[in-house]
């Protein structure tokens, strides 16, 4: 059953120089306790995407277009007051980038958790306490260590906080951005298999945005691959992982090594993602794309599907693909 579908969204940010394309027509859908993993360097629209989806947007933010269809509803064409009382942690809850340093290091955490249960039904202060420790107990934290304050946990134990928060009211979506970018490997490891043991107790999709896309591969269904606003491959994670299509994808893969200097082949793409006030016509990727040919700098590639259910949006896909089975 599809818990989320997303059609065409666009987002656009308006500033004094014009209008930043943050999430520029992305289209998926998102099935019950199906993880959706989206991947892509820094500045490629992640966490405008995780906010549109809840329109918790900044005032300078304009929804153009589209549609974030949940059960039936579509936020885009909901009130804003509707989405924060009907939509938002009961039905999509996010666990933003940076979470685990939003706790406010006066208060204790377990009264945080709380504090946020109460602020978001109608439940008593101790059903909303009794509350608070079955979800720390269900992230690994011992309810007793919610007395304590922020600055007596580690990193990886506020993350599990936040992500305890985040499911107080069962919501059907979970979105978590960057969970486990600054926390190290060990507890990164954690962190994920919570998140997967979360999707499984409370039947939550997931979407999972990292810029680290070996991440997202391992543990999400599906894989996104978001460059300059838009999703440039999405297929099966295991099929873009393995089978990679998309040049930008290759990249980020570190397999752009066998046409490059040795050298240079632990960066995994040269330059960055271009400034998304005015991007470079056709594909939003040939300045940086090793493969570009002119209709690349004219010709937006349209995303279609290369296999059944993944698909690619590069003009040369099946050269590339045709070039690198040769080599191997
Ligand atoms: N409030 C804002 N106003 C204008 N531009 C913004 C705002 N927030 C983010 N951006 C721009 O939107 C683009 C995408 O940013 P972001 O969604 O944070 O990407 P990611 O999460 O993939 O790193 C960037 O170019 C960023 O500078
Ligand atoms: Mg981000």
């Amino acid at each position: 059953m599809t818990v989320l579908s997303v059609q065409n969204l666009k987002m656009y940010y308006k500033t004094s120089a014009g209008e930043v394309k943050a999430v520029d027509g992305l289209n998926f859908d998102i099935g019950e306790r199906e993880v959706l993993g989206i991947a892509g360097e820094s500045g490629c629209g992640k966490s405008s995407l995780a906010s549109t989806l809840l329109k918790l947007l900044p005032s300078n933010a304009e929804i153009k277009e589209g549609k974030i269809i949940v059960e039936d509803a579509d936020l885009v064409s909901m009130k804003d007051s509707d989405v924060r009382r009907n939509v938002r942690w009961t039905r999509i809850a996010l666990v933003p980038q940076g979470a685990m340093n939003a706790l406010n290091p006066v208060f204790r955490v377990g009264d945080q958790i709380a504090e946020a249960i109460m602020a978001h039904s109608n439940v008593s202060k101790a059903d909303a306490r009794a509350k608070t420790e079955t979800l720390l107990k269900l992230v690994g934290i011992d309810p007793a260590r919610g007395r304590h304050y922020p600055h007596e946990f580690s990193g990886g134990m506020k993350q599990r906080a936040m992500i305890a928060m985040s499911l107080a009211l069962n919501p059907k979506i979970l979105i978590a951005d960057e969970p486990t970018t600054a926390l190290d490997v060990i507890v990164q490891a954690g962190i994920i298999r919570l998140l997967l043991s979360v999707k499984d107790e409370f039947q939550t999709g997931v979407i999972l945005i990292s810029h680290d896309l070996a991440l997202v591969a391992q543990m999400s269904d599906k894989t996104a691959i978001m460059y300059a606003g838009k999703f440039v491959e999405y297929g099966a994670s295991k099929e873009v992982y393995k089978n990679p299509l998309h040049p930008y994808t290759l990249g980020l893969l570190g397999a752009f090594a066998d046409i490059r200097k040795p050298k240079e082949a632990l960066t995994s793409v040269p330059g960055s993602p271009p400034d998304l006030i005015d991007p470079p016509s056709g594909c939003r990727f040939n300045p940086r794309c090793p493969y570009a040919e002119e209709v690349c700098r004219t010709d937006e590639p349209p995303l279609v599907e290369a296999f059944p259910g993944h698909s690619v949006a590069c003009h040369f896909w099946k050269e590339i693909r045709a070039q690198r089975s040769q080599k191997t």
